[in-house]
Order: structure tokens, then sequence, then C-alpha cells
């Protein structure tokens, strides 16, 4: 391979270098990565509207748990998880998750959580799944740039309530905003 020497910064977004040989270096584009659970669909629409929302301006990419590699877990400038609440927790795939992430992906990366939820109160008592995700991330050593947010559904299936999409993409420009 031709040595061309070290590349000077990129242009395109916010990045870091990596060594990968001697005298060779990688450039890695730091990235936004959205991971969720979805049963009936809701979560995965507002992760679809937070990626779109940031889409233009951030590296974006957005996985369904069950699809995370832990290579994919390299770069991250921010860290967002979202599930459906279920039983006043996350579902127990993003609990596998984040029981079992390697906490270096984790330490000193900004994360936020989301979940959605029912809109009939009784529910509350149990508890949400957002700030349960958030606490494990943190634990992990992340650091949590806004308050763990919920999106409300009608019934228990969805859909969701007018507006929530609209909340879940200003929510998203918020944090970044906030980091910037
Ligand atoms: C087994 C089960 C348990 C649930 N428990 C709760 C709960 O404790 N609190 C709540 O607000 N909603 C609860 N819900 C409603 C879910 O939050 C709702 O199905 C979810 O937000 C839909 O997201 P999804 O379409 O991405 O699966 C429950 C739903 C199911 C199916």
């Amino acid at each position: 391979m031709v040595n061309l020497g070290r590349p000077k910064a990129l242009s395109v977004g916010a990045g870091r270098r990596e060594r990968i040989g001697k005298s060779d270096w990688r450039y890695i584009l730091m990235k936004v990565l959205i991971i969720y659970n979805s049963v009936f669909g809701n979560t995965e629409q507002i992760a679809q509207a937070i990626g779109n929302a940031l889409g233009p301006q951030e590296n974006v990419e957005i996985l369904r748990v069950s699809n995370v590699k832990s290579e994919q877990l390299t770069g991250l400038k921010l860290l967002i998880v979202g599930s459906p609440t279920q039983g006043g927790r996350p579902t127990p795939a993003i609990q596998d998750f984040l029981k079992n992430v390697p906490e270096p992906a984790i330490r000193g990366i900004n994360v936020a959580a989301f979940d959605t939820r029912a809109s009939t109160r009784w529910v509350g008592i149990f508890g949400y799944a957002a700030g349960k995700i958030a606490d494990s991330l943190k634990r992990n050593g992340g650091i949590l740039i806004a308050p763990p947010e919920g999106f409300f559904i009608k019934g228990k299936e969805g859909p969701l309530k007018e507006g929530e999409l609209e909340r879940a993409a200003s929510w998203a420009k918020a944090i970044v905003k906030s980091k910037k």
C-alpha cells in the first residue's frame, strides 16, 4: 500500500484518527448511534424521527438492538437508546444489550435515553423504561446529556399520539444543540 502519510483532518464532520499500523492511520467519523427495540413499531418510528431530525448535520446510524455488532459501537459521539416500556422496564432485548455492552464502548461517551409508553396514568406506578436505560448507561460511564424522555402511544399497541414524532425530532435537535 502506498503510504501517503498521515491524512489531514477531513472537513466532513467531527472525527478522530486511529493508528492502524506503524505509519498508517484510519480516520473515524464520529457518529450518532441510535439503538432501539420495538414490538408494534411505535418506538421504531420515534427512532427514525430522531435519526431524520439529526441526519442532515450528523453522521447517524439507526440499529434495531438485535442487529447491533460490537464493532458498530466505535467512534461514537452520542449514543441514544430507546425501548418500549413493558412492565415499567425496557424490553428484555434492551436489558440484555445494556447488561452485556462492553464498558469501554460507553465510558466517557455522551448518552441519552427515550421510551414509548401508554398514556394511562396508573401505569406510571411501575416507572418507565427510559429512566432505567439512562441509569444503566450512566453506570457504564456514559455521560447523560438530557433527562430521559417518554413518548406517548394510544392504547397498549399504539399508534403514537398526535404530535409525538414532531416532539421526538425537537427533543433530538435540542440535545445535540446543547453539546455544541
Ligand atoms: C406486555 C406489555 C407490558 C406493558 N407495560 C407497560 C407499562 O408498564 N407502562 C406503560 O406505560 N406501557 C406499557 N405497555 C405499553 C407499551 O409501552 C407499548 O406497547 C409500547 O410503547 C409500544 O411500543 P412499540 O410499538 O415500539 O412496541 C406495555 C405493553 C405490553 C405489550
